[in-house]
């Protein structure tokens, strides 16, 4: 192990609430640096915001929010988000601060004198929420962008270049002589063919964005955003500012960041840096996105997953384990209060929580507290002995190598083993027979001994519940402060008393949890859609009551006010064409229609949308509208909203409808002409 560890998340975009996601990298990255740190390695953890650019300066616009007002609340939102998952970064860094600004303008000087830097003229395509020129082929007129699914910005500009065509060959000498460097593999690959395919030089100002740094000694231009965020990994330690001296300390760093951003990381930020002299980061490490209801979480789909919802139901701990053991580091994974709830009861409460509940116990119970501790001789102990230190070792090489799924699952064949050894041994039995004092004593001084190292060695992943189990075993100090590599078996240590023994991981009530979700989405449906007269398709959790809805498909995390910010200006129903070119809205005739038993509200009506098969949606007008007066109707529905599920029922859509009145009775929508199924309105 190096003695100095430097990680990094992505510096997150104050554009959208922060979501479960983002704290995905954060968690990981939090892990790791306690991880090296408990085996006394000097780690730094960086994370930050994302906050000048386009999409941002659009973002505080839509909302008739000053734009600085509108990062800062973001920005605490971010840090809200992340406190109660018990992160502990070093540095949040924000590509505001004046600092970070300062520095960013001397990176851009140092490029532009070291001849990297040229004067041109850009005509192209950007898109405002990739930050990113874009490839169009032909002349289309409307580009839309392939990750977004929006329209493309026009820009024809003066620009200032970064002449990234130089730096084609040294990329590849780097991902050949450093295979590390990026990772996992399959990233290196994707990377190695892209680079091999040529590079174009790269425009690395804008006249037309106002929101970003000065390009120094020419304003009108502000500095590609890109270019801003990228160097926020070495302006937080302090290089070209003296905000901190930790430049020469920590760096080159691993950087963790999610697959959709690996060609900035691992091309422009490579370039960029060998271009302006500086070292090299040592690894860029690519994660897989967290899909929710299958697919990857966005505001458009409403399927994001906030921290707070899910922290309504589990602890961060159990969050952590979750996306630390559930998801490959590297794939994609799906995340769903369903699968938590499994992995929580199977693992946790039924596993470590278990074995520290049953140990303890007995101990309390068969030796007044005080737990017994294992002698040399007891040969029938070996195998735990030694599996334990097996486990010790394989999670220390799969943590290093960022396969947190396989080291827990080394760490729970330890827990296991524990466990069955406990089970063979029958403690119980021999608590009642005087004779077997001796093998009572070894029996759990063995389980004791083993759950001390195991507590040790799930500490930077599950901190707060690792000094739980700590404090009840009667242990002294931080087990995030003691290396379990240091730890030996049966070593002298201090133990007070076992006395309250409460457990780590309550067993959770998945029925319980999983109608409360029910009733959540049924509620915010409610709230959302005035007197229910529409469906919306949306995953679990983050949609709550926009205050001020501005239409049935409204979501808090699109719309919703500002707190105090927005408080002070009002916020504005205006959406950009860009937003509403998201919703597709579709004709389609109503096939079949029925009561959703025990729903009082809800038809389930079956629609022709013009596709190869019907679908599916449920529709909050019962109390309206008999089923036989829809059947043949020609409605208007939102195509493209994720599918949601309402009384075990899936809907794949949403129909549009007035809502009038005091008691918004429902109108449904339609035309005054035929209009054959499927087709777009727009
Ligand atoms: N601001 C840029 C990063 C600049 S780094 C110098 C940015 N910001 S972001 O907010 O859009 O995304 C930040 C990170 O969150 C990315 O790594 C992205 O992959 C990650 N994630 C966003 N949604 C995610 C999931 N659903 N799952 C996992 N990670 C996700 O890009």
């Amino acid at each position: 192990m190096d003695k100095t560890f430097y990680v990094t998340t992505p510096i997150y975009y104050t554009n959208a609430r922060p979501h479960v996601g983002h704290a995905y990298t954060t968690l990981v990255a939090d892990t790791l640096t306690r991880f090296h740190r408990q085996r006394g390695v000097d780690a730094f953890m960086l994370t930050g915001t994302d906050e000048h650019g386009i999409n941002i300066e659009r973002a505080a616009e839509a909302r008739g929010v000053p734009i600085k007002a509108y990062v800062d609340h973001i920005f605490e939102e971010f840090q809200a988000a992340f406190a109660p998952l018990g992160v502990s970064y070093d540095r949040w860094i924000r590509t505001t601060d004046p600092a970070h600004e300062a520095a960013v303008q001397k990176l851009f000087q140092i490029l532009s004198d070291r001849g990297y830097i040229y004067k041109g003229f850009y005509d192209g395509w950007f898109c405002g929420n990739c930050n990113e020129f874009k490839d169009v082929e032909g002349d289309a007129e409307n580009p839309i962008c392939p990750v977004h699914e929006r329209s493309l910005d026009r820009v024809s500009e003066e620009s200032y270049f970064f002449k990234l065509s130089e730096f084609q060959q040294p990329l590849l000498d780097l991902y050949d002589s450093r295979p590390e460097f990026v990772q996992p593999e399959a990233r290196r690959n994707e990377v190695r063919s892209f680079v091999s395919g040529g590079l174009k030089d790269l425009s690395v100002s804008r006249v037309s964005v106002k929101w970003g740094i000065p390009v120094p000694g020419d304003p009108k231009h502000t500095i590609y955003v890109w270019l801003d965020a990228l160097s926020n990994y070495i302006t937080a330690l302090g290089w070209g500012n003296d905000t901190y001296d930790g430049f020469e300390r920590y760096w080159p760093a691993l950087h963790l960041v999610g697959k959709d951003i690996l060609r900035f990381h691992t091309v422009y930020w490579p370039s960029f840096l060998m271009a302006a002299g500086i070292e090299v980061p040592r690894t860029v490490f690519a994660h897989g996105m967290l899909l929710s209801g299958g697919k990857k979480m966005s505001k458009t789909l409403g399927n994001v997953l906030s921290v707070d919802e899910l922290l309504r139901f589990f602890s961060a701990d159990m969050v952590r384990y979750f996306i630390l053991r559930e998801v490959s580091f590297g794939q994609d994974g799906y995340i769903s209060y369903e699968a938590i709830t499994d992995r929580v009861n199977s693992d946790l409460a039924d596993g470590l929580g278990n074995l520290a509940s049953r140990t303890l116990t007995m101990v309390r119970n068969y030796f007044a507290g005080t737990p017994p501790r294992p002698s040399p001789d007891d040969e029938f102990v070996a195998d735990v002995r030694e599996r334990i230190n097996e486990a010790k070792v394989r999670f220390d090489g799969e943590f290093q190598s960022l396969s947190f799924s396989r080291g827990l699952e080394a760490a729970w064949a330890g827990i296991a083993r524990v466990d069955k050894f406990i089970t063979e041994n029958e403690p119980w039995k021999l608590a009642k027979d005087p004779a077997s004092r001796g093998k009572l004593e070894a029996v759990l001084a063995t389980a004791y001994e083993g759950l001390r190292h195991l507590v040790l060695l799930v500490a930077p992943a599950m901190p707060e519940s690792a000094r739980h189990i700590w404090r009840q075993m009667g242990l002294a100090g931080d087990p995030l402060t003691i290396s379990p590599n240091g730890a030996t078996w049966g070593e002298a240590i201090d133990v007070a008393k076992i006395e309250q023994i409460s457990p780590a991981f309550p067993k959770l009530n998945k029925e319980k949890i999983m109608a409360e979700i029910e009733q959540q989405n049924d509620a915010a449906q409610t709230a959302t859609q005035p007197a229910d007269t529409t469906t919306q398709a949306a995953a679990p959790t983050a949609q709550t009551t926009a205050p001020t809805a501005t239409g049935p498909t409204t979501t808090a995390s699109e719309a919703a006010p500002l707190g105090a910010t927005q408080a002070a200006a009002p916020p504005t129903n205006i959406i950009s064409i860009d937003d509403f070119i998201k919703v597709e809205l579709r004709a389609a005739t109503v096939l079949e229609a029925e009561r959703v038993p025990k729903a009082d509200k809800l038809l389930r009506l079956v629609i022709d949308v013009g596709e190869e098969k019907p679908r599916q949606i449920l529709a909050g007008i019962a109390e309206h509208y008999a089923p036989e007066e829809v059947v043949g109707r020609k409605i208007i529905v939102v195509a493209n909203l994720a599918p949601r599920k309402l009384r075990g029922l899936e809907s794949n859509g949403m129909l549009l409808a007035a809502s009038v009145g005091e008691t918004g009775k429902p109108v449904l929508a339609t035309f005054g002409e035929d209009v054959p199924n499927g087709t777009r309105l727009k």
